[in-house]
């Protein structure tokens, strides 16, 4: 069977019910793939109802059961739980591409068929691929693109390949995405050019990131000029300009000793909402996609989906003001881990937030941080305190996944040894263990990286 032949399976299972719960996950793709069987649904005539969690464990599917719905839809979570699924006789079709355990019916995942679900289709990828058996959805490839973005699944290759670059194909076609080489700072839309510079974190430019004088001198400096009072945004500037920028910033890189690979992340593809106005966070793809996160990360997934659904009115301006939140957030939970370090043991770095960063957005900064950290041969470990245990949040690179590293299995397995529970993929995992066993679990990680990358 094919993975398309796979998906019109379940599309047709799908279509055999009147009603459906969609569960998805808090977090850009999973807010895209509810939003993408949501319009799918609702097109089809099926009534439907959304339920976000942060994880998908005994007690959430235990409480999903308890509603007794008649399909439940699992978007962009699910694979790790599939036994669980099928003991708790919940209905289910299950549209997710993390690394799965166990086997259902109704199972749509790109790696049951050869296909990599860190880089070449994420849940919104999934989604779409499913609802394009359910009927007329192409219209809804940026949506799809948007959580391939969110998912860091552009950054690998510096551009989206696989069946990602299919569903932007297709998107390309009927008018609603544009992709191009173009700086990969975050802000072009929206943001004034010195703090696309000032927020720089990957790559983290020594003296420039984290300082706004720095930043307006180096543009100063290379000639590039503000329009009276304001500087201009990255959208504003001409052809030449760019281009000016980005050969000083890659000279500043090289002055620096970064390494080729840093540098190379200056500059990749980026996706253009065509529909979206300009100058708006919805009009670019990783500017849409910190906006979602800003929303379902902080309990706000209800915001976040209506934003994916059309909402460009009250809605919109309430995810606005949390994105500013956000970004605060971001930006002191990196200082933390600055000022903190790391303590390494013989496979792995980790760092302990306790309180001081939340949970559901301490892996966003374990992953932004690697670009300031010295110990680049070593994976990030990230623990954050969570109601009844801890949160552990892990990022590696593609130089260890080379040689073996596959942080899902490895956090997975480490933490049922501790009684907790996790998974995920090769270069991003996360898991949830008692708060005891924090010790005894670095250590089984530790030894479990240690027999992958040896
Ligand atoms: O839960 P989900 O699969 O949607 O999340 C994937 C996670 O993997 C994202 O948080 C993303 O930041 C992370 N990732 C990463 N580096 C990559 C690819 C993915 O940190 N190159
Ligand atoms: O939460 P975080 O961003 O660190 O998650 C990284 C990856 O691990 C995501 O793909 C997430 O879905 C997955 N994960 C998981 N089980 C958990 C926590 C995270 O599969 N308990
Ligand atoms: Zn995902």
């Amino acid at each position: 069977m094919t993975f398309q032949l796979g998906a019109k399976k379940c599309a047709e299972y799908i279509k055999k019910h009147k009603s459906a719960l969609v569960v998805s996950h808090i977090d850009a793709d999973g807010l895209t793939s509810a939003a993408i069987m949501g319009k799918a649904l609702e097109r089809a005539g099926i009534e439907y109802e959304t339920h976000f969690v942060k994880q998908l464990d005994t007690s959430a599917l235990t409480g999903i059961a308890d509603r007794n719905p008649e399909l439940v839809v699992f978007t962009d979570l699910g694979s790790g739980m599939l036994d669980a699924i099928n003991s708790l006789k919940i209905n289910a079709v299950i549209s997710d591409h993390h690394q799965p355990h166990g086997t259902h019916d109704h199972h749509l995942n790109p790696h049951l068929f050869g296909i990599n679900g860190a880089t070449e289709i994420s849940g919104s990828g999934v989604t779409y691929t499913m609802v394009s058996s359910l009927g007329d959805n192409n219209d809804l490839a940026d949506l799809a693109i948007v959580g391939a973005v969110g998912d860091l699944q552009h950054v690998k290759h510096g551009q989206l390949i696989g069946i990602n670059r299919s569903v932007l194909e297709e998107g390309t076609r009927n008018g609603a995405l544009r992709f191009e080489k173009d700086l990969l700072l975050f802000g072009k839309q929206t943001r004034p050019i010195f703090k696309l510079l000032q927020y720089s974190s990957d790559p983290y430019l020594p003296g420039i990131t984290g300082s706004e004088d720095t930043s307006i001198e180096f543009l100063k400096k290379i000639g590039i000029r503000q329009h009276g009072e304001k500087w201009r945004r990255w959208i504003d500037l001409e052809a030449n300009e760019k281009q000016q920028i980005v050969s000083a910033l890659i000279q500043f890189c090289l002055t620096c000793g970064m390494q080729a690979f840093n540098i190379q992340r200056l500059v990749g593809e980026v996706y253009t909402l065509l529909r979206e106005r300009e100058g708006t966070e919805v009009r670019d793809a990783s500017e849409y996609s910190t906006l979602l996160n800003a929303t379902a990360r902080y309990d706000h997934a209800d915001i976040g989906l209506a934003v994916c659904m059309g909402d460009r009115g009250k809605r919109y301006d309430e995810a606005i003001t949390l994105l500013n939140d956000h970004r605060k957030n971001l930006v002191e939970g990196l200082n933390l881990v600055k000022e903190k370090g790391t303590t390494k043991m013989e496979n792995l770095q980790y760092f302990d937030s306790g309180n001081k960063i939340r949970e559901t957005i301490v892996g966003i900064i374990a992953g932004m941080s690697t670009s300031f950290l010295d110990n680049k041969h070593l994976p990030i470990i990230a623990f954050a305190d969570s109601d009844g245990g801890v949160k552990v949040s892990s990022r590696g690179n593609y130089d260890l996944i080379r040689r073996g590293l596959n942080l899902g299995v490895a956090i997975g397995e480490a933490a049922k040894s501790v009684g907790g529970a996790g998974g995920g993929h090769d270069i991003a995992a996360g898991a949830f263990i008692p708060r005891e066993a924090k010790d005894e679990f670095l250590r089984a990680l530790n030894s479990k990286i240690g027999e992958q990358i040896r």
